[in-house]
């Protein structure tokens, strides 16, 4: 039995399907389900490698309600680990800060290591006894999330069973292997949060098509016109759009920031912008690279993460301190004319006459992909 719509009509082709009803955003019931069968079971974006650059650096946050542990070890690794202690479930770590022993928990003092391990249970045998033969330390590791680090953004596989990243995502990595080289983040300047009263998959469908580019944004539009991109649908992997007329900005001296080593020729005026599926957006072009990552907060509202991304570490260029002031700029000014369209659609889904909309058969591929990609995830849900 099944009292949520049927999905039959988004996974019809392109240009006779339908787009998800309006429960997927904003029923708190099918926001639940998919938690679980699109974001739980597959591999979603929930935060930064630069989030705890250095050894020893633990960062707690929340993934849908979910405490998570973000840990750099000794080996220079990032770990993920549920944030709640095996002894009696407190919460480890409350805010951000330096651990170079153990993460020892407040309430009884148990201790773990930088890789989760448990090693330190005091009086746990009674007063001095430090052991008990019962209490096992290697079956009470911290609870260690599987992940996966790719173009700095930390994949969380929740429910453990999904394919590996790399095999689920190979075409794409394949794709985007000119790009496989160290990048290094912007600092403070190239961090952004946007805060949105939207359903996470609009962001994600605003961000996949150009289609929108002559009306929410007349300057980008003015030298990256519509017929300059293509869209990329690739059904069941992942999907966006390019450009053929990405144009690196010149500083008052000419000067223009450092490009990645040895790109194909494709990227001389190319740049690309695709969603690793279910919730990250990424971007690339010859000079620095972006990644969003979007925190499903409810039904109606999500954190945007946008993070820039350059070729030297800022000490390393501070010439170029003004150039990526500019292209945080530039950037930041087109995320934010996206905020009413896709807090509009929000709104519109509340009309409860809608149909889940139609895709333009040309125009609308790449969001189309992604609205079949999350049906599919959530009738497996339900047939399991
Ligand atoms: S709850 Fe953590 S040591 Fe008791
Ligand atoms: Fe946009």
């Amino acid at each position: 039995m099944n009292k949520h719509s049927p999905l039959s009509a988004v996974l019809q082709p392109l240009n006779t399907a339908n787009g998800l009803p309006n429960e997927h955003y904003i029923d708190p019931a099918v926001f639940a389900e998919e938690k679980q069968s699109v974001l739980f079971n597959n591999w979603s974006g929930i935060g930064f490698g630069k989030d705890v650059p250095e050894v020893g650096d633990a960062k707690p946050i929340e993934f849908l309600g979910m405490p998570l542990l973000l840990v750099r070890d000794h080996d220079g690794e990032v770990g993920v680990f549920q944030n709640t202690c095996r002894h009696r479930g407190m919460i480890l770590v409350d805010k951000p800060r330096k651990i170079l022993g153990a993460i020892r928990c407040p309430y009884h003092s148990w201790c773990y290591n930088l890789k989760g391990e448990l090693r330190a249970t005091p009086h746990v045998g009674g007063p001095g006894q430090n052991t008990h033969e019962d209490v096992k330390l290697d079956s009470l590791g911290l609870i260690r999330i599987r992940t996966y680090i790719w173009r700095d953004v930390i994949f969380a596989n929740i429910s453990g069973d999904a394919p590996a990243f790399e095999e689920v995502h190979s075409e794409l990595m394949e794709r985007w292997k000119d790009f496989d080289q160290p990048m290094h983040h912007g600092g403070e300047g190239a961090s952004f949060r946007l805060d949105l009263a939207a359903n996470w998959k609009l962001p994600v469908e605003n961000y996949c098509e150009s289609y929108h580019l002559p009306w929410v944004h007349p300057g980008l539009n003015s030298y990256s016109r519509l017929e300059d991109h293509y869209n990329v649908n690739e059904l069941g992997k992942y999907s966006g759009q390019g450009t053929l007329v990405y144009r690196q900005f010149e500083g008052e001296n000419g000067e223009k920031l450092d490009d990645f080593a040895n790109l194909s020729s494709k990227w001389d005026e190319g740049a690309e912008y695709l969603v690793v599926y279910p919730n990250v957006l990424l971007g690339v072009q010859r000079d620095h690279g972006f990644a969003f990552v979007l925190e499903p907060v409810s039904a109606e509202r999500t954190i945007e993460h946008i993070e820039l991304y350059y070729v030297k570490k800022p000490e390393d260029a501070p010439e170029h301190e003004t150039l990526r002031e500019k292209n945080a700029a530039l950037w930041k000014e087109v995320f934010e004319e996206d905020i009413f369209v896709v807090e509009g659609m929000q709104k519109g889904r509340h009309g409860v006459k809608f149909d889940g909309g139609r895709f333009s058969p040309a125009m609308d591929g790449p969001t189309h992909c992604f609205h079949h990609w999350v049906a599919t995830q959530v009738e497996k849900g339900r047939e399991a």
